[in-house]
């Protein structure tokens, strides 16, 4: 728990105090936000009471505003209150306070942020592609967006449980199948077993596309599957099995952890269960021999829950997946992270388990599919663009940056950091803009080192310059202790950057409570520029001692949230670039 109240805190507190006193109210009566303003102009933080109040107190908020600003006793850590606009209070924090609070961060491991999750459970369902299917560029976004949603949560104190939820289960064993009988090159695949899944797809795919009995033989080796047969099964693992070791691959270079990789398949012996449900609450009927559940009530068309071959659905899978996880998990919340083409299924999905009594807070983050130089991917066709080929060109084109940049560094170190930076600036890519928006992918953008570019690169730049500064102080004052120096908060620059710094956990929380990791991407980029002014105009190593160490002490805060925030969004950082 942390042990110092945050600006927002302090201040709810005492407005609310004055509140009262100033106009005689109840605490029930008192409805006020405090949340930081986006231009300084109006003060460090501003306020939403007067607005709030205007009913209850039967006045104008601006006359609100006026009257509390006139009748409340400031307190020493707030230099002055004023009022804008059609009411709102704006505060200026005073810079000792502001002082304070910066020396209350060095302590917090949280730097700041309040573990709300604590003692609560939440399933983050993302990744989830399709075994013996590619991962495809798609399937990315999910990875990236999810595992940050994840690390977002875990900070903030939530028992997470990330599961992978595979798509193992499906028409597609039919075709592997089929295909991997008439196909399999043996030799390619002790070579390179995925790639030649892969090709058995395409090559079964394509030929079940102008070939009728190849579709029915398809057909046919699928239910045998499903109905337990035991070579289907072998088989079936074994494609699993080695889908699993690509997709890890590829989880390893992106630094992606699960708790926990369950399939659909987990849920099978639950599917005929979810229809009896269905069938018993009379949500669900016959239609063309197909087992549907009506949703037109709802405004949407409906859903297939077991098709007329007897096979169950997507949803159906899902159903019983949010069941499973309710009884094993009690999660608080279930957050699902997929492309903005499942956005109907999840609604439907959502609305029958709700239909079912099924509780629980289930979240559909969607997002918008990346475009990339070469033209929007697809899956099916085979002209995938493999993410392991992405990363490679990725780390390749950062390990040119760097060998132009610093030359002089052992290639070891040269070829590590270029793989965080290469894998950041993918990862920074999609998580620095809102998800919903489509994304396209340039190189030149995401590995643009310039001040201007709001990319990982010049983030993690930012953060080992200024690693190198505590670094260099160390190196001259070798006997110096900087905690015996206050820290003092006088320049501007440096009023701007604690100010930015306490801000960290609105950015946190504002990231989490949205799912939208961009909201501290942008939260990361605003402070590195305020740091780059600050670098370039203010002296601090050749400053006079006392503000040296001052400002020293402020760059190590800096450098921690800039850490912290970085390792939230999946992006690793190293001390030298
Ligand atoms: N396997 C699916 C796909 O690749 C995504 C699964 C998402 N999770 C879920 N519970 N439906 O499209």
């Amino acid at each position: 728990m942390r042990e110092f109240a945050t600006f927002e805190e302090k201040l709810s507190a005492w407005t609310a105090e004055s509140m009262k006193s100033v106009f005689g109210l109840d605490e029930s009566e008192i409805h006020l936000g405090v949340s930081p303003t986006n231009n300084e102009q109006f003060g460090d933080y501003q306020c939403n009471a007067a607005m709030a109040l205007s009913k209850a107190l039967k006045k104008a908020p601006r006359q609100i505003a006026q009257e509390f600003v006139e009748g409340a006793v400031l307190p020493d850590f707030i230099d002055r209150v004023e009022i804008a606009g059609p009411g709102f209070i704006n505060f200026f924090l005073s810079n000792s306070a502001v002082a304070g609070y910066i020396q209350s961060l060095e302590n917090d491991a949280k730097l700041g942020a309040e573990p709300v999750g604590e003692g609560k459970t939440v399933v983050i369902d993302y990744s989830s592609p399709n075994v013996a299917k590619p991962m495809h560029i798609g399937h990315i976004r999910s990875t990236v967006i999810g595992n940050s949603i994840d690390r977002l949560y875990r900070f903030l104190g939530y028992n997470v449980i990330a599961d992978n939820h595979l798509g193992d289960w499906g028409t597609q064993f039919g075709l592997m199948l089929v295909g991997y009988r008439a196909f399999v090159n043996e030799a390619a695949l002790a070579e390179a077993p995925v790639e030649e899944l892969e090709r058995i797809y395409v090559a079964s795919y394509n030929k079940s596309k102008e070939d009728e009995t190849w579709r029915e033989k398809a057909k046919t080796e699928l239910v045998k599957l499903q109905q337990g047969n035991e070579e289907n099964r072998a088989l079936w693992k074994k494609f699993i099995e080695l889908s699993i070791e690509e997709f890890d691959t590829i989880y390893n270079r992106l630094g992606v952890k699960f708790d926990l990789y369950r399939g659909e398949s987990f849920y099978n012996d639950r599917l005929p269960k979810i229809i009896e449900q269905l069938e018993a609450k009379e949500l669900a009927k016959e239609s063309d021999g197909a087992l549907i559940v009506d949703l037109e009530e709802d405004g949407m068309p409906v859903c297939i829950v077991r098709k007329s071959d007897g096979g169950y659905n997507y949803a159906t899978t899902d159903l019983a997946t949010v069941e499973s996880r309710i009884e094993e998990f009690s999660p608080e919340r279930i957050i699902y992270v997929t492309d903005e083409r499942q956005q109907l299924h999840f609604k439907q999905f959502f609305k029958i388990s709700e239909k079912l009594g099924l509780e629980a807070n289930l979240v559909h983050v969607w997002f918008g599919l990346m475009r990339l130089p070469e033209a929007t991917f697809s899956t099916r066709e085979g002209n995938v663009i493999k993410l392991a080929a992405l990363l490679d060109e990725a780390e390749a084109r950062a390990l040119e940056l760097v060998k132009s940049s610093s030359p002089d560094m052992p290639e070891a170190q040269q070829k590590d950091l270029a793989k965080a930076i290469g894998i950041g600036a993918i990862k920074y890519t999609d998580l620095s803009q809102n998800p919903q928006s489509l994304v396209t992918f340039t190189w030149e953008k995401a590995l643009n080192m310039e001040g201007e570019g709001n990319s990982a690169p010049y983030l993690q730049y930012a953060y080992a310059r200024i690693s190198s500064v505590s670094d260099k102080y160390k190196a001259q004052f070798p006997d110096s202790d900087l905690n015996r120096y206050p820290l003092v908060i006088e320049h501007e620059l440096e009023r701007r950057l604690a100010i930015k710094l306490a801000r960290f956990p609105a950015a946190v929380s504002g990231a989490a409570d949205n799912y939208r990791p961009n909201i501290l991407a942008d939260y990361l980029y605003d402070l590195a520029q305020i740091y780059s002014s600050f670098y370039s105009n203010v002296p601090f190593l050749k400053a006079d001692e006392g503000v040296r160490e001052s400002r020293i002490r402020l760059c190590r805060s800096i450098a921690a949230v800039l850490k912290q925030g970085l390792d939230l969004l999946g992006i690793e950082t190293r001390d030298r670039i």
